[in-house]
């Protein structure tokens, strides 16, 4: 069993963490972090709002037993010396000193987007760039770390980049235009999203999101050659916008691909992925990595989040787009507490393990 941390575990992220490695048959939590307000506190008295006294899990079912009596700690009292891997759930400004300062000693996996955009750090997502781990080696010998930050994307990203990858091979894509319409608790909970301010609305704009997605799909679409990933030259535009779900994005994509690709031909190369799929039968991976609904009602939020445990994308809505020449247009679903983060995360601690990187 390797000895796993979880830092960031009070927060949305950080309680789907919980979950994700409950009974795990690899990992075992054994020490639990967040922010000094919640240091020193059992695990169920660090996520009671202090005011109204109510019990702040957002995820579904109890809390499990496992952390009932785990105390969480301060950053500070984290021992990396019993750690193999430490998971890092916290807002990109803290990650960065959090993960720098932990990954001189021990792998860091990370949802922050704190090291995204550095030249020698991939961003993963597992069973889609598998290969770009390799960069992990070269980011280790370039700050003379024991460890290594590998950081997933943005969960916007995340359901993007997945539909596109077996296009993208297989037919080449030259642009791509999407919106998206974000769950609440990908804002996290603090601040969060006001009730206020999301029911009955749709807020048009969150800050700094587009760039990321634009940035990050270019770069988990790149290959990696030399030591570098060079980005996929890929044009992309996004509009990404808050909705009133509470979990799982959804997301509208047109894309233009560089050879003809018809919505019969894009259907069938989800299905030969599933077949191929690099993560099959890891602890955390769905038995479907796509499901393509012909249904033009699907995906909705409710019918979809529980798919695979989280952990399955769902395509919809697969039509010939007429504004481009080779176009197709399609909806998607992705979780973005479960294969967006948390779940995702782990999964791509399986496929690290599996390689025997961590
Ligand atoms: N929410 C999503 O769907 C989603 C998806 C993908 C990626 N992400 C990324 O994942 C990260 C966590 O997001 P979230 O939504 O879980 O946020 P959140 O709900 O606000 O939780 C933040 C967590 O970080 C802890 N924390 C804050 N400052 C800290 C510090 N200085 N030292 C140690 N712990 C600290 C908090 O502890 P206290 O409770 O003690 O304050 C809490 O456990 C962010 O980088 C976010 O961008 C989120």
């Amino acid at each position: 069993m390797k000895k796993v941390g979880i830092v960031g575990v009070t927060g949305a992220v950080g309680q789907e963490f919980v979950i994700s490695l409950d009974k795990h048959p690899w990992f075992q939590v054994t020490q639990i972090a967040a922010s000094e307000k919640s240091a020193g506190k059992t695990y169920p008295e660090a996520i009671r709002d202090p005011n109204t006294h109510v019990l702040k899990w957002q995820v579904g079912g109890e809390v499990p037993d496992y952390v009932k009596n785990m105390i969480v700690r301060s950053v500070d009292e984290i021992k990396p010396e019993e750690l193999d891997l430490l998971f890092s759930a916290v807002e990109s400004e803290a990650a960065r000193d959090i993960e720098t300062r932990f990954a001189k000693d021990i792998p860091v996996i990370s949802t922050s987007s704190a090291y995204r955009y550095e030249p020698d750090v991939p961003i993963l997502i597992p069973g889609i760039n598998d290969e770009h781990a390799a960069l992990l080696e070269t980011q280790k010998k370039n700050r003379g770390w024991k460890g290594f930050v590998a950081p997933l994307p943005n969960c916007t990203t995340t359901g993007l980049v997945i539909t596109l990858k077996p296009l993208y091979e297989k037919y080449g894509a030259k642009k791509v235009i999407m919106t998206s319409m974000q769950a609440i608790s990908g804002a996290g909970r603090t601040p969060g999203v006001s009730a206020m301010d999301v029911i009955d609305n749709i807020i048009p704009y969150i800050p700094k999101e587009e760039n990321k997605v634009r940035i990050e799909t270019k770069k988990i679409l790149g290959k990696l050659k030399d030591g570098k990933i060079e980005p996929a030259d890929i044009r992309v535009s996004c509009t990404c916008t808050r909705v009133p779900v509470i979990d799982g994005h959804t997301e509208s994509v047109f894309v233009e691909t560089t050879s003809d690709c018809t919505p019969e031909d894009a259907k069938k190369t989800y299905e030969e992925y599933n077949k191929g799929s690099t993560v099959k039968g890891f602890p955390s991976a769905p038995e479907n990595y796509y499901v393509v609904h012909d249904d033009p009602t699907r995906p909705q939020p409710r019918m979809e989040r529980e798919v695979g445990g989280g952990m399955t994308t769902t395509i919809g809505r697969m039509e010939k787009e007429e504004l481009f020449d080779h176009g197709l247009k399609y909806m998607l679903f992705s979780h973005n507490k479960k294969m967006g983060s948390a779940k995702g995360a782990v999964l791509l601690a399986e496929m690290l393990y599996k390689k025997g990187i961590i």
